[in-house]
């Protein structure tokens, strides 16, 4: 049966099926069916919250020594012996089985291997089931603070970028239509705003789950004289949970957490898309280096996005993690559940998968070279400029907007007849069309002229730009350079 287990990968799997459980060998005589065990053991994927689970088991050892349940010898034993099974597994030396099912169970055979009775004593007042919920909160907990430095960074390339291509023009699309005249600067300030309300989800999420479980026990609370104000305080959270059932049943901050994942991913996917779309041949705004791109192994000539692409598709399993993990909270009785051991996978899978896109991003946000007269000549085609002859019009003719809407248009139909852009027609022209019309118009004709003008609030103009960079960074990164 030897790595027949896809979900304990890795760990050392049990050959005698008869042998008692010796976590529960009291009320066993015999041990589990191979499948039993196979569709049981967790330790092939939670090992990784070993950090997290012997962080958690010091905090309840100082806390049941202090309240005298443990005796200070004993205390000192556990810890001793909680840093010597920390530091095998750091260093690959830690045998992780599957018989005994779970981190839990490993770290803690492991701790009465080294250290004897004492070891025993370690899980008084305390049951798996608040152990995993407290694991699951620390892990989504320090996953969402390295996640929020990633994307502070990834806030701080764009910015960086912007500030460099503030007076670059670009077409604004809409539709995928050119539309206005834009800044390149503007367009990845656009992004700099959504991957900051990213952030504020995050610490919205990170503020709601930092309550402690421990001390919930199996699920009713704990006979002996526990202090769950300590542990809590020990790890790091604001309190401990009001509710014992509610403690070792909640994963909503799993949920949350995977909620804002998934939001993440889809701005991480709509940024791949533009750059992908960018890099293609037939807009050529920017190239990526050979660090960003692979080759083809049939065409020569190509460089493929590769990045952009994984980055814009990694939000097809992020949200299938949401999907997932909905799907088994739902109708999900009180308390715990063996069901919540399937959170794991999917979650660890978001993060990582989350991780990667965002660093993958911020690399290529350095790494992007844009293609400055490419985009001015796309911008300046297909009459984007005319609208700011429609504003032209109302503010020195005196039109109403609805009309001047209609006279340009008009003109528009004329210069695309004759094949010529709005600032090649004459002044006879355009008189035909609507007599007031003076010299002045040409002045407003340009996409510079466009971007220039717009500087009312969070408008795209340079100037506008090159303050919003200043204000983003004070804002986001709480810097002024
Ligand atoms: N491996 C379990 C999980 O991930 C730990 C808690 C198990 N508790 C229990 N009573 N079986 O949810």
């Amino acid at each position: 049966m030897a790595r027949k287990n896809t979900t304990a990968r890795g760990a050392t799997p049990s050959k005698a099926t008869t042998r008692s459980n010796t976590m529960w060998g009291g009320r066993y005589a015999r041990g589990p069916a191979e499948i039993m065990e196979r569709i049981n053991a967790s330790i092939g994927f939670d090992r990784r919250l070993y950090q997290q689970d012997i962080a958690g088991s010091l905090a309840h050892c100082d806390m049941l020594v202090k309240r005298g349940i443990l005796t200070a010898k004993d205390g000192r034993a556990i810890k001793r012996g909680l840093a010597q099974v920390r530091e095998e597994i750091e260093a690959g030396r830690f045998k992780f089985s599957t018989r005994l099912e779970d981190i839990h169970f490993n770290v803690e055979a492991r701790l009465t291997e080294l250290i004897g009775p004492a070891g025993g004593r370690l899980h008084t007042a305390r049951s798996r089931n608040d152990q995993i919920a407290l694991d699951v909160r620390l892990w989504v907990r320090d996953t969402i603070d390295r996640l929020e430095a990633m994307l502070a960074d990834l806030q701080a390339a764009l910015i960086d970028r912007a500030e460099e291509y503030a007076a670059t023009i670009m077409p604004g699309f809409t539709h995928l239509q050119t539309a206005q005249p834009i800044t390149f600067g503007h367009h990845l300030l656009a992004y700099v705003e959504m991957v900051g309300r990213d952030r504020s989800r995050l610490r919205d999420c990170r503020a709601r789950l930092n309550e402690s479980p421990l001390g919930a026990a199996a699920l009713a609370g704990s006979p002996h004289p526990i202090d769950p104000r300590q542990t809590a305080r020990a790890l790091g959270f604001d309190r401990p949970m009001a509710n014992s059932l509610d403690a070792v049943s909640d994963r909503d901050y799993v949920v949350e957490f995977i909620g804002a994942a998934s939001l993440i991913a889809v701005h991480l996917s709509r940024l791949s898309e533009e750059i992908v779309i960018w890099c293609s041949a037939p807009f050529r705004f920017i190239t990526l280096s050979d660090a960003f791109t692979t080759g083809s192994s049939i065409m020569p000539q190509k460089r493929n996005p590769d990045a952009a692409e994984l980055t814009r598709a990694k939000v097809g399993r992020i949200v299938g993690a949401f999907v997932a993990l909905c799907t088994v909270l739902k109708g999900l009785p009180l308390t715990y559940g063996k069901d919540m051991q399937e959170d794991k996978e999917p979650l660890f899978d978001a993060a990582d998968s989350l991780e990667l896109g965002v660093a993958a991003t911020t690399g290529m946000v350095r790494d992007l070279k844009a293609n400055p007269e490419r985009m001015r000549a796309v911008a300046a085609a297909d009459y984007s400029v005319a609208t700011d002859l429609a504003d032209w019009l109302v503010r020195k003719v005196g039109l109403p907007f609805r009309q001047a809407h209609h006279v340009t248009g008009r003109l528009v139909g004329i210069a695309a007849a004759k094949g010529v852009d709005l600032d090649k027609l004459t002044l006879a022209e355009m008189q035909a069309v609507e007599p007031k019309i003076d010299r002045g118009v040409f002045g407003v004709l340009t996409v510079e002229a466009s971007v220039n003008a717009r500087k009312s609030l969070g408008g795209t103009a340079p100037v506008n730009v090159a303050r919003a960079v200043q204000d983003a960074r004070r804002r986001f990164l709480g810097r002024n350079r």
